[in-house]
């Protein structure tokens, strides 16, 4: 079977969350001898040139988008084995970042997601399946179904929609949308495109694919709840026939403390205990925090939002900051975090570390230098950055949500079991609580902790398993 991945982002041409992680790992995992996966992205001028420059031309045509014909050009790579197309318009993706003001992003997607369709007749590349991601995507499936209506080539191909946030939704003014789609009145009813009012990307794909997927089980069952349903939840129980979760994993192959040329030291399972701390001591000389092998380092790798728990971390982080800790922040996002962490580093120089900044680089040397990983989110579809934490032995303390709760297993010193910390409401003294609790296993019962550690890194995330799940949700189809 063919199956065409089409998203807005994948590594490691764009990234700006975990969603890239994804599409970009995933398709090199599946049974070659079955499926044949590829995926198309948008050819984004900010995709670095060394990857464009590599992209080969394979055709262009027109589409009409809103009032006006736009171009469509297709580009092809092959990257680490897997075929990628890239839809070139240097009128939707010339900006300096992928993703802009929603008023443009609207008009963006929907260009986007029609160029897509128009594309796959020219690629010579036939799709059973096409497998959509996110809000980005969520027209595909609607213009499948247009398409299939009116008798064209399409008919035949499923489709998936596959949620990676479902807090993300393309929502807008439902006149506009109709004006830019050109897709019937009939699509902008309650019980389709449109949600509260307003047109609803989103949700135009949960109502139109064959299938629905979340990337955790724990997360497509708290999406049907009012807290976690982002307003959607009557649309997500309406259709939990077909949806269902399929955890995330991980490219072992590029996070591997083993191989990993951005650490100071390598290391393994057997052999983390001799290594592991030089990458300490490294990442504390890089970042001028005091030089101290035994200090428990906690390690923050994220986009700074609200989804992260952010306030439960700033509500205690002068306790959270304690003379016996150090911690280090890599991540971008919301000002009033961004900034409450600069001062943080400020107050406490020698212990907290902000680096408000994007780099892979410094994302794996993170992974690896640290004791423990916090990641107390307020709603996590899956999570990436815990399994990496995981993979580099560095113990993850979460809160229970989501895909937090489906892969990181809470220590129990009675069985001696589990692979990391966690807590369940979102209260900051909670968190607080089993941030103290760790640091005494770490300080106090050294052998556990390198239990709760050798239990972490042998735990398997990588794609293996996911991907047979997605496959055999494919055969479903036929
Ligand atoms: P989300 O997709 O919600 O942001 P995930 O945990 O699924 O969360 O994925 C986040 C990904 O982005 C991980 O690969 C993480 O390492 C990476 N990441 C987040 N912030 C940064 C940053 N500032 N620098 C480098 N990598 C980052
Ligand atoms: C989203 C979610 C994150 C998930 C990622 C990849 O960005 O916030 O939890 O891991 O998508 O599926």
């Amino acid at each position: 079977k063919n199956v065409l991945f089409i998203a807005s982002e994948a590594v490691p041409f764009i990234k700006t969350g975990g969603l890239a992680d994804v599409v970009g790992s995933l398709p090199k995992y599946f049974n070659k001898e079955e499926y044949d996966v590829r995926v198309m992205l948008p050819k984004f001028m900010c995709i670095p040139w060394e990857y464009r420059e590599k992209m080969v031309y394979k055709t262009h045509f027109y589409i009409d988008l809103a009032w006006r014909t736009q171009y469509v050009g297709v580009f092809e790579l092959e990257w680490d084995g897997v075929t990628f197309y890239f839809i070139d318009n240097e009128f939707y993706f010339g900006g300096p970042k992928p993703y802009s003001w929603i008023h443009e992003d609207i008009e963006k997607f929907a260009f986007f997601s029609k160029a897509a369709l128009s594309a796959i007749p020219v690629i010579g590349f036939n799709p059973d399946i096409i497998h959509c991601h996110d809000w980005q995507t969520g027209l595909i499936p609607v213009y499948l179904k247009e398409r299939f209506s009116q008798g064209e080539f399409y008919s035949g191909v499923k489709s998936i929609m596959t949620i990676h946030n479902l807090k993300f939704q393309g929502i807008w003014d439902l006149k506009k949308v109709k004006d830019i789609t050109g897709l019937p009145d009939e699509y902008f009813a309650p019980d389709k495109l449109e949600a509260y009012e307003d047109a609803n990307y989103l949700k135009g794909g949960i109502v139109y694919a064959d299938r629905v997927t979340t990337v955790s089980e724990t997360y497509a069952q708290e999406i049907k709840t009012p807290f976690y349903g982002e307003n959607l939840d009557g649309l997500m129980n309406a259709r939990s026939n077909c949806l269902s979760g399929i955890v995330n994993g991980i490219d072992y192959e590029t996070y591997n403390p083993e191989t990993d040329t951005n650490l100071a030291a390598n290391y393994n399972q057997i052999t983390f205990r001799k290594e592991k701390w030089k990458n300490k001591l490294a990442l504390q000389r890089e970042l001028g925090l005091k030089e101290d092998k035994s200090k428990f380092m906690i390690g923050i790798v994220s986009r700074l939002t609200d989804q992260k728990g952010l306030d439960l971390i700033a509500y205690v982080m002068d306790e959270l900051c304690s003379e016996d800790v150090q911690l280090v922040v890599l991540g971008t996002g919301e000002e009033r975090y961004e900034n409450m962490f600069r001062h943080f580093d400020w107050k406490y120089n020698d212990r907290v570390s902000a680096n408000i900044y994007y780099s892979e680089a410094m994302s794996h040397k993170i992974y690896a230098a640290c004791d423990a990983f916090l990641m107390p989110s307020l709603f996590e579809p899956c999570g990436l950055s815990q399994l990496m934490a995981l993979r580099y032995g560095t113990v993850p303390i979460v809160r229970e949500t989501g895909g937090l709760k489906d892969t990181v297993e809470a220590y129990n010193e009675y069985e001696s079991k589990g692979t990391g910390f966690s807590f369940a409401n979102y209260n900051a003294h909670e968190m607080l609580g089993i941030v103290n609790y760790a640091k005494d296993v770490y300080y106090n019962h050294k052998r556990e902790w390198n239990k709760i550690v050798d239990r972490g890194m042998k735990a398997d995330f990588s794609w293996k398993t996911s991907a047979k799940k997605y496959e055999e949700l494919y055969r479903s189809l036929y």
